[in-house]
């Protein structure tokens, strides 16, 4: 380094475009293993997860992993989740006539914020255990203001929470304003328990760089929200529904697929910056949508687009491994237990809230302030050495 400047050939290289195979924390909750296809959450293989617990439990399991103390019990976590949906349901007028939102997702950010990194001791929320009231309040209000904003573009009523059943039982009764059956809340609580927390994806990575600087639980969520929407990300799922509704017909998945791929387009559901073969989520998700169809038209015609697709992929990008990912048959299981379109990425960050906030606790208990470098590239002031 000359003088206090850091000539060019001095800086630090530009590691890897889109920090791919960057290591930028160690972590307790989540291991995924792209090679093999497989995923760890919180000590477990994601499938034995699913068959362990609901997602109150799996919720339990990633709060202990993440080092919060004392651990709340599952038991404890669903007697709170239904305090918080209460207390959300408060201000759910308020958001509702606030209306400076165009999608469910873009409601579900103003409605996050809505809410305080440090809760008080507000009467509606005074019996959950103050240590976490924060994590508590985000999970519970994302499921109130996702099922009010949904019901609300098909001009219907809130309903109000049931503060006595599961979350996701009672997500579906508030969205629906009817109990569901006993099957769609165990195909519920698989995909939430599946998709609680998936290493250091781009949304968790937003929350650890917003809880790094100690801003906040909720300021965690609503930036990692953002950071989910875009469709690179957690906004897939609509898009594959739009590309099964737009091929339409057997004979039409082959022309409707090689016209996509040869126009530079990116088929939703597949592909995925860690794994190198079939995201293991998509078999838990194929399985959970085939018990509770009984493998209908839909599902069957999703899986023949399924295997034309990669057929297509692998001819179009040899050089790259594209499989199918999550998104493609959450998009099949969440439109099977009737939840619209524009409202899958808010039920995909109602479950990934669990694994966020456990990251913050994570990082707020061992992290430091994250703050990488970068490489300038800019024009240097006049005479100086740009070499
Ligand atoms: C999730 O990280 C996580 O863990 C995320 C997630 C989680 O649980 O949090 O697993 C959830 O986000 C799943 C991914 C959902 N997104 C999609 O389904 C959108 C479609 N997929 C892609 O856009 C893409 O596969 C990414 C963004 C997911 C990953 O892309 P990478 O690793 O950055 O790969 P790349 O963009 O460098 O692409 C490499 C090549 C390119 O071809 P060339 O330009 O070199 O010729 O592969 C091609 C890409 O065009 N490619 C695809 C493709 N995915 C990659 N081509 C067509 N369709 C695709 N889906």
């Amino acid at each position: 380094m000359s003088g206090n400047v850091t000539l060019k050939s001095e800086m630090p290289a530009v590691t890897a475009s889109g920090l791919d195979n960057v290591v930028a924390a160690e972590t307790a909750l989540s291991h995924v293993d792209g090679e093999a296809g497989r995923l760890i959450v919180a000590g477990y293989d994601v499938e034995e997860l699913v068959k362990a617990h609901d997602f109150e439990g799996a919720v339990a399991a990633l709060w202990a992993a993440a080092g919060l103390e004392p651990a709340p019990s599952a038991a404890e976590i669903r007697n709170a989740l239904g305090r918080a949906r209460e207390a959300a349901f408060g201000y759910i007028p308020a958001l509702l006539s606030s209306k400076r939102h165009e999608t469910v997702t873009e409601g579900l950010r103003t409605g996050l914020s809505m809410l305080a990194d440090e809760p008080g001791e507000d009467a509606a929320d005074r019996d959950i255990p103050a240590h976490i009231r924060a994590p508590v309040s985000a999970l519970g209000a994302a499921a109130v203001i996702t099922a009010a904003l949904v019901r609300a573009e098909a001009g219907k009523s809130p309903v109000a929470p049931n503060r006595h059943r599961g979350h996701a039982e009672d997500f579906i009764r508030m969205l629906r304003g009817e109990a569901p059956a006993a099957a769609e809340v165990e195909a519920l609580n698989a995909y939430m328990v599946t998709v609680a927390d998936h290493g250091m994806n781009a949304s968790t990575f937003t929350a650890r760089v917003i809880a790094s600087t100690k801003a906040g639980t909720i300021s965690a969520v609503v930036g990692a929200l953002c950071a989910l929407k875009g469709p690179l990300h957690g906004g897939a799922p609509g898009p594959v529904l739009d590309m099964l509704d737009e091929i339409g017909t057997r004979e039409n998945i082959e022309p409707w697929l090689e016209r996509k791929i040869a126009g530079g387009a990116r088929l939703m559901g597949f592909g995925h910056r860690v794994y190198r073969v079939r995201d293991p989520r998509a078999d838990v998700f194929n399985k959970a949508v085939t018990i509770l169809t009984n493998g209908n038209e839909r599902v069957r015609f999703a899986r023949e687009v399924e295997l034309a697709a990669l057929k297509a992929l692998r001819a179009a990008k040899p050089g790259h491994r594209i499989d199918t990912n999550m998104e493609y048959y959450t998009a099949v299981l969440l439109e099977a237990l009737g939840i619209p379109r524009d409202a899958v990425t808010s039920v995909f960050a109602m479950a990934r809230i669990a694994g966020w906030t456990a990251h913050v606790m994570e990082q707020e208990r061992v992290g430091r302030l994250i703050r990488p470098q970068s490489r300038y590239v800019g024009h240097w002031p006049e005479g100086e050495a740009a070499a």
